[in-house]
């Protein structure tokens, strides 16, 4: 993958679909696809000798790590303690002796992860980094690193570093449940040929550009946009406001859904869009509930979602994207595909410098 912009208008258009491919070059190096079982573990612990890891990381590489507690707890029953980097390196945390920690980082040179690192680093405990960049500082200074082999990313505001981020994760994950006797064979090998679709159904996704676009037309108008999900998509919802934000300028928050009553419904009326991430999952049905709560106030609902969601939404809403349907475990892979270019499309309409937003840098290297 060339640092080129080749014929997009964009680096970040070029990144989003890159997706497909990237994505599967993260997870080959992780799972063997003709098998559908994981290759020998290069990491320097086992994960049934741990009672838990800790996650650090900033912006974007914190949220994957966000989707990455859900995972591990779900399918190796791993307590995860995640923080903010700029936050766990001054919080003092007790470290568990029968812990290790992962650094996620595109870069390998936020300040903050690396001091996050340092601090696992000097209370002993195996280091593992997540990152784009092999050659950087987290990766040297890590026992293990896990590339994402996203190839160099550009844009300022990242995507296809996300999307591998989360395919090392998810088979990160899927390596724990085994070692912890929480996954069998059979279920080792459903979880990978299930992560084995992920980038066909990042293709098919990305052919929902001109939909996507025009939605995006609308929210270019307004001032505010809240993002709401559950589970793993209200990770997603935190990013997807957050790249709003960072690229189109235009105030957003993400929320978890659940927590509408407590705070941001008081936001809503008819000039408040609120864009729900709502794949039809074990909890759907508390999406829709939401969902009407924010109809009955007059809220405009862009709802993500599949055909099943579709019909099983019984709300009114301004907008429905219909995804294809998605084995639960790759939801927030292929879920993060429409968030992004949600963003990218209304930052190109409104005419932002897309690549090089105001005031923010790729790599924030000084605290
Ligand atoms: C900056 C970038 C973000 C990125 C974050 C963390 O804020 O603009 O896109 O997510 O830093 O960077 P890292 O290189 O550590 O992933």
């Amino acid at each position: 993958f060339s640092a080129d912009k080749g014929n997009y208008r964009h680096f970040m258009e070029k990144e989003i679909r890159e997706q497909p491919e990237v994505i599967s070059h993260a997870l080959a190096n992780h799972v063997d696809f003709t098998t559908n079982r994981l290759r020998p573990s290069t990491l320097p612990f086992n994960f049934k000798d741990l009672d838990r890891i800790a996650i650090s990381a900033c912006g974007t590489a914190y949220l994957s790590g966000l989707v990455g507690k859900y995972w591990f707890e779900r399918y190796a029953r791993l307590p995860v303690d995640i923080d903010i980097a700029s936050e766990f390196r001054y919080r003092e945390m007790p470290i568990s002796k029968k812990s290790a920690a992962f650094f996620i980082s595109q870069s390998g040179e936020t300040a903050d992860t690396l001091a996050s690192l340092r601090y696992c680093k000097a209370a002993g405990i195996p280091i593992g980094a997540i990152v784009n960049v092999r050659d950087s500082t987290i990766a040297r200074e890590s026992d293990v690193v896990l590339p994402i082999l996203a190839g160099p990313e550009v844009g300022v505001a990242s995507t296809k570093a996300f999307t591998c981020q989360l395919a090392v994760l998810a088979s990160l994950a899927i390596r724990a449940g085994v070692e912890r006797g929480f996954l069998n064979e059979e279920d080792e090998k459903r979880l990978i040929a299930e992560l084995a679709e992920a980038p066909r159904l990042a293709t098919d996704v990305l052919k929902l550009d001109e939909q996507i676009n025009e939605v995006a037309r609308d929210l270019s108008q307004v001032d505010h946009v809240l993002y709401l999900g559950r589970d793993t998509s209200y990770p997603l919802a935190l990013e997807g406001a957050l790249k709003l934000k960072e690229i189109s300028y235009i105030h957003a928050e993400g929320y978890a859904a659940g927590e509408l009553k407590h705070g941001p419904i008081a936001l809503i009326d008819e000039s408040m869009p609120v864009v729900v991430i709502a794949p039809h999952d074990r909890i759907f049905d508390k999406s829709v509930s939401n969902m009407q709560e924010v109809a009955a106030r007059g809220g405009r609902i862009i709802l993500i979602t599949d055909e099943k969601g579709k019909n099983a939404s019984a709300t009114e809403t301004a907008e429905t994207i219909v995804l294809p349907e998605v084995p639960e475990i790759i939801c927030p892979i292929i879920y993060a595909l429409p968030v992004q270019m949600l963003a990218y499309y209304t930052a190109v309409h409104m005419g932002t410098d897309v690549d090089q937003p105001r005031n923010l840098a790729k790599s924030v290297t000084v605290e």
